[in-house]
């Protein structure tokens, strides 16, 4: 079944809303049939990643047709990110109950990243080893009962090296993505000297967290 996020629950705002298209599914999502390259692609894996890939493909296609791309074939390519058309950036996640893409003209940021992650603690043990000392005592110091700051501070890593990776085409471990969490439904990064401010979202059960690299 679909249930579709009204307004959508992809929390891009400010300056990254402009250039940025999206679409999204909560539930199992809308699957429609695949491209041929695609469909070799996915020939053989497991029904849930095929399904999960599917429905990604699909939400794809309507957030580029919103930049005027016809449908065509998206793979994975160096690293598992996905090779976007000339003239795009972009980003997708999937999780259990929630699938997005996100997209942009190339020429109006510089990447963009999203992730989404059940609003549950995460696994024992995955904090120890994708969070800095600092960054554990920073979750100590959030508002308990809110949000899973756990599983929240995750998800932004995620998003941050979904938007770095096609910068630096290099594999870093999360533990290496600086992030500070907002209570605000903000959170911050940096870079290169850059402090960059990305935004969550906990809708439906699920948390998601987007940031857009100018
Ligand atoms: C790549 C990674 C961020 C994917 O996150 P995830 O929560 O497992 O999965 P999501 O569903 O949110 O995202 C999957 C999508 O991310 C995108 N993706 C995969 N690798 C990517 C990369 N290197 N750069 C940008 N996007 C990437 C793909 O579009 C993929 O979907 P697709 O295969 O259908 O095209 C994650 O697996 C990863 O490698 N993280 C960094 C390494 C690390 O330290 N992990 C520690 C885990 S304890």
């Amino acid at each position: 079944m679909i249930t579709a996020a009204a307004p959508p629950a992809l929390p891009m705002r400010g300056a990254a809303r402009g250039p940025v298209r999206w679409a999204e599914a909560f539930g199992d999502g809308p699957q429609a049939p695949l491209l041929p390259a695609e469909a070799a692609h996915v020939a053989g894996r497991p029904e849930r990643r095929t399904r999960q890939f599917t429905v990604a493909r699909t939400l794809a296609r309507r957030a580029l047709g919103q930049l005027g791309f016809a449908p065509s074939p998206l793979l994975p390519g160096a690293g598992g990110a996905p090779v976007w058309p000339d003239g795009v950036v972009g980003s997708i996640t999937h999780c259990d109950g929630y699938t997005a893409c996100a997209v942009a003209p190339a020429g109006r940021l510089a990447s963009l990243g999203i992730d989404a992650e059940p609003a549950r603690p995460l696994p024992v043990g995955i904090l120890g080893l994708t969070a800095s000392a600092a960054e554990r005592a920073g979750l100590a110091q959030l508002p308990p009962g809110l949000v899973p700051w756990d599983r929240l501070l995750f998800s932004t890593k995620e998003a941050v090296y979904k938007a770095w990776y096609p910068l630096t085409r290099q594999w870093a471990p999360l533990v290496e993505m600086p992030v500070t969490v907002c209570p605000d439904g903000t959170f911050t990064t940096h870079r290169d000297g850059q402090t960059l401010t990305g935004h969550w979202h906990h809708a439906g059960g699920i948390l998601i967290t987007t940031i857009a690299l100018p």
